[in-house]
């Protein structure tokens, strides 16, 4: 059975655990509220919130429930826009109405969701704005601005809250009803996931974590079948150090990435990195393990962590080894793994004082969206020597891309334009692009070399590079 709380109702259900939520909330229970737009992750229209109790605080996230699975709503809060309804508008509601920012309505349910997990939110290492809160929240009537100056409302309102308190200034300047104070202590005696050896040996259940990939390409055929649920597994979450080294559970998500202390400690611009990552609602699901497995030659995480030389720590339940995420990928979707054999952890060397480390990617659109060529780059300069080099490529090829003539002809050069341009041409001779939607191979052959070009640009004082920049 899978048990969680809908809004305000215990619910325990033995409907297949592979359903989708949005289908649970809509056709099982008639919550009509949560619409339905694309079914694949895009428009926000099926947003909710899941609620869940992190080291003892209730930590709210918005998700789109048409990838999510029902096993994912075990032990949550799941929380629909009827959910966050009271006795007439609440805040959220009144702003967007006096705004203007609702036009056929069809999208504002998904809208008010976002934004009231944004209240719920407490502030935290990664500041983010009310706009990045909706930035998975697509609207084909308003035009943004008056959904823009709502959002800017909402944002003037929390400033005079206080730290900790998001749930109560919330119930007590109605933003959110009252039963929202009862749900930590009705959360702490659900059964949660237990710690799980994800598959067993021979076992031909499919891995699931986030489902933001899986779903998207088999929401038909998935609820009826056997599936290793990962999400929620203990021994699968958590972002660790040891020494140098970073360790992350496989099911680590995006957004645990983005809220880490230890990754903000060592990437700087890592704000910048991740909000290049599909939307608020998709980071809030996909897990870096399904960024790696689905092979895509332009997954984000995938190619940030190539650069790094980061390692995958593979198991089947009984047996376990140790591979260089470089060494993962043998042609389109073909991976030296077996079935059998999950991811458990990753791991990398924590950038050192004399490391710079950047990540670029270009797309149609900011948010949303999947890259045309991404690329990450993490270099060891001393006194103006590079010690050692590491580049990674996407949409350049079959697999996410190592290059490793690359990283050989960077070996104790000194950073200078004509490195740069001697660089981009061996880097040339290691991709081998197609034409397709996302452009021509030519195109993604000049965008590669302007890539490598704007990560010595970011990381490097500019003076150095007038011509490059020009160039
Ligand atoms: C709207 C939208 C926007 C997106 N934008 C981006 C983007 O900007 N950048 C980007 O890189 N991706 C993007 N994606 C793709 C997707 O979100 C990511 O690839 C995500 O990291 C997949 O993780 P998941 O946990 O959701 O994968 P799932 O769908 O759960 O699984 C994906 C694959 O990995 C396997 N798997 C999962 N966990 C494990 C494990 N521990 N061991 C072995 N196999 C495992 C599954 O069996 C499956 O084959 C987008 C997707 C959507 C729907
Ligand atoms: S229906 Fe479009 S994101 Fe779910
Ligand atoms: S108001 Fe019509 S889609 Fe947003």
């Amino acid at each position: 059975m899978i048990q969680f709380i809908l809004n305000q109702k215990e619910i325990s259900t033995g409907l297949p655990k592979g359903m989708l939520l949005l289908d649970f909330i809509r056709y099982h229970q008639r919550l009509t509220g949560t619409k339905i737009g694309c079914r694949e992750g895009d428009c926000g229209a099926c947003t909710v919130l899941t609620g869940e109790l992190k080291n003892g605080e209730l930590v709210y996230r918005s998700v789109t429930s048409c990838l999510m699975p029902l096993a994912n709503a075990q032990g949550k809060h799941i929380v629909t826009v009827e959910g966050v309804n009271m006795g007439g508008l609440n805040f959220i509601q009144q702003c967007f109405s006096d705004q203007g920012a609702t036009q056929c309505g069809f999208c504002t349910p998904g809208f008010i969701v976002s934004m009231a997990g944004y209240c719920l939110r407490e502030t935290s290492v990664y500041d983010q704005s009310g706009v990045d809160a909706v930035n998975g929240n697509i609207c084909r009537c308003t035009g943004y601005k008056s959904i823009e100056r709502a959002v800017a409302n909402i944002e003037e309102k929390l400033n005079e809250r206080t730290k900790g308190n998001a749930i109560n200034f919330a119930i007590e300047n109605n933003i959110l009803p009252a039963y929202f104070s009862t749900i930590k202590e009705r959360l702490a005696v659900y059964h949660l996931p237990v710690n799980g050896t994800g598959n067993q040996q021979g076992n031909p259940a499919k891995f699931l974590g986030g489902g933001t990939d899986l779903y998207v390409q088999q929401h038909d055929t998935l609820p009826e079948e056997e599936i290793d649920f990962l999400l929620d597994k203990n021994n699968l979450k958590g972002i660790e150090q040891s020494g140098n080294r970073c360790i992350l559970g496989a099911s680590v998500t995006v957004t645990d990435i983005l809220e880490s202390p230890i990754f903000q400690q060592y990437f700087p611009a890592l704000n910048k990195h991740i909000k290049l990552v599909s939307s608020t609602q998709i980071r809030n699901m996909a897990t870096v393990a399904g960024n790696i497995i689905n092979g895509s030659p332009i997954g984000d995480l995938t190619i940030f962590f190539l650069a790094l030389d980061a390692h995958i720590l593979l198991s089947d339940g009984i047996t376990a080894r140790e591979l260089p995420l470089r060494k993962l990928f043998k042609g389109y979707k073909a991976l030296n793994k077996t079935a059998d054999e999950y991811i458990d952890k990753i791991y990398f060397e924590l950038p050192g004082p004399n490391s710079h480390f950047n990540f670029e990617k270009v797309c149609k659109r900011t948010h949303l969206d999947i890259a045309t060529v991404n690329s990450a780059i993490h270099l060891i300069i001393e006194d103006d020597i590079i010690l050692s080099g590491f580049i990674s490529a996407g949409g350049v090829g079959p697999v996410p891309i190592f290059l490793e003539n690359s990283a050989a002809f960077l070996k104790r050069k000194q950073v200078s334009p004509e490195m740069i341009t001697s660089l981009i041409d061996i880097a040339q001779s290691e991709i081998s692009p197609i034409s397709d939607a996302r452009g021509t191979a030519m195109y993604k052959r000049l965008l590669l070399g302007q890539l490598i070009k704007a990560h010595f640009i970011s990381l490097v004082p500019k003076e150095h590079f007038k011509d490059l920049m020009n160039a």
